[in-house]
């Protein structure tokens, strides 16, 4: 027996396939809906690529990832999550997007199901203001990769209620997840402290040191798995844009300036390993 039955992942992007693939490795029927065909077959197709990839490994056997693929189905139709425990949204960083997408939810929904935002550094406050039932609007954040990374941050809104906190730790746990609690501030724990960490690594790089160099130092100088530019590429230099940007503009102070570089960067379309060029190039 699980702790609930049916999530719905909206948005089949790298994170909400992510998430939908470990909901339904949970044994959680899954829903990933994306309001393009394109996505979903994307979705799919990256998850198909990851649970075989774990079979070649042994890491989990044909059954189960039989299993897992059973567990998911896919649609275009916001209105087919209604049976839903929980939907965690998982789309564009845009406030008003995702304010528009959980006042809709808000309706389509019964009072029980929880609306959970993987946003990594929108107000859950804000999001859950555009809902009649702000109490069940929590923050469920994701890292990249979802299926390795074994932290969810957990962000409460000022509205949201003790009984939706502690459901959406339990699941997180039961998707084998540890949680931290965070607090409704742009950035949370993790991005707040690596984005300007990666950014700092950007103006060295300014100054003429070589990325080479700096990864290499802060991965062995402080058991990085990747360098912060190697990051800021898996990342995407425009995610990392905004976020700098949204940090200067909400916190106000001028130690979160974007580097000069990343915004040059950005500019070109060098978006990182998404584009096949960042700080370095990919094929
Ligand atoms: N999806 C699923 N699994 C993946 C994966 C992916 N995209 N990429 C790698 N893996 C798995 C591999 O299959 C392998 O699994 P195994 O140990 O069971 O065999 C394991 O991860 C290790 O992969 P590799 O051996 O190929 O490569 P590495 O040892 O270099 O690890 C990495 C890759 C796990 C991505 C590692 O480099 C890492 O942990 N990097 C840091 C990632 C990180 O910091 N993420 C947080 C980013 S911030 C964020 O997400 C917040 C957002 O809001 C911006």
């Amino acid at each position: 027996m699980t702790l609930i039955k049916k999530v719905a992942v909206i948005g089949a992007g790298q994170m909400g396939a992510g998430i939908a693939q470990v909901a339904a490795a949970t044994g959680y029927n899954t829903l990933l809906l994306d309001n393009n065909e394109d996505a979903l077959k994307r979705g799919l197709a990256g998850i198909d690529k990851q649970l075989s990839r774990a079979v070649e490994k042994e890491k989990i056997t044909e059954e189960d990832k039989k299993k897992t693929l059973a567990n998911i189905t896919t649609t275009v139709q916001v209105s087919d999550c209604t049976d839903c425990d929980l939907i965690v949204e998982a789309i564009i960083e845009n406030v008003e997007i995702k304010a528009d997408l959980f006042a809709k939810l808000d309706v389509l929904t019964p009072p029980e199901t929880i609306l959970a935002s993987n946003t990594s550094s929108i107000s859950i406050t804000k999001i859950a203001s555009a809902c009649s039932n702000p109490n069940r609007v929590i923050g469920m954040h994701f890292m990249n990769p979802v299926p390795v990374m074994k932290l969810v941050e957990i962000i409460r809104g000022l509205q949201t209620d003790d009984a939706t906190y502690e459901k959406i730790k339990a699941i997180s746990e039961e998707m084998g997840k540890t949680t931290v609690l965070a607090i409704d501030s742009p950035g949370f724990i993790v991005n707040r402290v690596l984005c300007p960490m990666i950014n700092e690594a950007i103006f060295l790089l300014q100054q003429g040191v070589a990325p080479e160099d700096i990864d290499t130092g802060m991965k062995l100088g402080t058991n990085q798995p990747m360098g912060p530019l190697e990051l800021a590429d898996f990342v995407g230099l425009d995610t990392l844009l905004y976020i700098l940007q949204l940090f200067h503009r909400e916190l106000g102070e001028d130690k979160y300036r974007p580097c000069p570089l990343l915004i040059k960067y950005v500019e070109a379309g060098w978006y990182g390993r998404k584009t096949g060029k960042g700080f370095y190039t990919y094929e």
